[in-house]
């Protein structure tokens, strides 16, 4: 039976993490939140804990896990080598929503890295998060506590929705404040590559660098499987419309009046509250992001307006990204690997 305790997000009681922390020690699954997602931990060091956690998920044994630490002074622990770049990001973003990508220690598990030689490692901003990792005493090996393809759970309901009875312990947080999943960066390749755009934007990066990150190629996808195209499916068709607001907001709502009015077809839109009241007298459902200059709201509610359209079982769930500045990139990210068509403005006359 799945067991979920209540925390306090700010100043979690020290006696359930401690008691959460046994469960973790013990070979057990407790799902946590971080200030990105909810994630599924378990004992990075501990081998038959880690493949609990894959076939929780459903996960397929080739894509690694990021591996969670509490404090900077752990990386020694599961990397071989800490390039003096790795110390220079986790000064200014650790604890964060940053995940860097070096060399793995031999000590780890092959099983966390999928055999890979190199080792996912992020340090989370969420208290329950770090309070749990610290009184566990060992690196935790988490991904997102989602069934492997569906949408990362920012509440636990969602962890239970999806994975129920194969996690043994819920720390019940409340909603997470980011929303999108940790930034991801190899520092094993020059330049540094950007694998995923998440809670850290690159400028802010790049900035730090003092140069810009290259982008994640196709191959890179295909050795880093987890970002898969289409790895946030909903269960419900998603037609994103991908570019400039003002051709986005308005073939959206054509799109949605057709559909709605014309052919009767039950839809459904994921859209920032400027969007909202417009496609709402169409009789569309809509998941109001936020104020769409509020990047912040946006992607805190973003895959919750997501499962909650997907569970009220629309034809159609009409969405469309918010520029690429900042958040926006991992917002659009997230929404194009969700979707089954991508609709695009029309390309200029030579
Ligand atoms: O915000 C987050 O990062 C959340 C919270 C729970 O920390 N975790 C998360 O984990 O999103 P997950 O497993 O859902 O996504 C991790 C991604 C996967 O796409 C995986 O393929 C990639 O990180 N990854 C892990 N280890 C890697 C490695 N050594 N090299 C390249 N990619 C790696
Ligand atoms: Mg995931």
């Amino acid at each position: 039976m799945t067991q979920i305790w209540p925390v306090d997000p700010q100043q979690p009681d020290p006696q359930i993490l401690a008691r959460a922390a046994a469960v973790l020690r013990g070979g057990g699954l407790v799902a946590f939140p971080t200030e990105t997602v909810y994630g599924l931990g378990a004992a990075a060091l501990d081998p038959a804990a880690v493949a609990r956690i894959f076939s929780a998920k459903g996960r397929p044994a080739h894509d690694p896990l990021i591996v969670h630490l509490a404090d900077p002074t752990d990386l020694p622990r599961v990397a071989r080598q800490v390039p003096d770049l790795a110390w220079r990001l986790w000064e200014r973003f650790a604890p964060g929503p940053l995940t860097l990508v070096l060399p793995k220690h031999p000590a780890l598990p092959p099983a966390v890295t999928a055999g890979r030689d190199t080792v996912a490692v992020r340090i989370p901003a969420h208290p329950v998060a770090l309070g749990l990792i610290r009184a566990a005493g060992v690196p935790v090996a988490a991904p997102s506590a989602n069934r492997f393809g569906h949408t990362s759970p920012t509440t636990a309901q969602h962890v239970l929705d999806d994975l129920g009875a194969a996690v043994d312990v819920i720390l019940d947080a409340g909603p997470t404040p980011v929303g999108v999943e940790s930034t991801i960066v190899d520092l094993t390749q020059d330049p540094p590559v950007l694998l995923r755009p998440g809670g850290v934007p690159r400028e802010a990066l790049e900035e730090v660098l003092g140069r810009p990150l290259a982008r994640a190629t196709a191959e890179a996808e295909v050795r880093a499987p987890g970002m898969l195209p289409r790895h946030y499916a909903p269960q419900v068709p998603l037609w994103l419309f991908d570019g400039p607001r003002d051709w986005a907001r308005e073939a959206l709502w054509q799109t949605a009046a057709h559909l709605a009015r014309g052919q009767g077809q039950r839809v459904a839109a994921l859209v920032p509250h400027e969007d909202a009241a417009r496609l709402r007298s169409l009789g569309v459902q809509v998941a109001d992001l936020g104020p769409e200059d509020d990047l912040e709201a946006v992607a805190r509610a973003l895959f919750a307006g997501l499962r909650a359209l997907e569970a009220a079982a629309p034809d159609v769930i009409l969405a469309r990204t918010v520029g690429e500045a900042d958040l926006g990139l991992a917002i659009a990210d997230r929404l194009r690997r969700a979707a089954a068509q991508i609709l695009r403005p029309p390309a200029p006359r030579a």
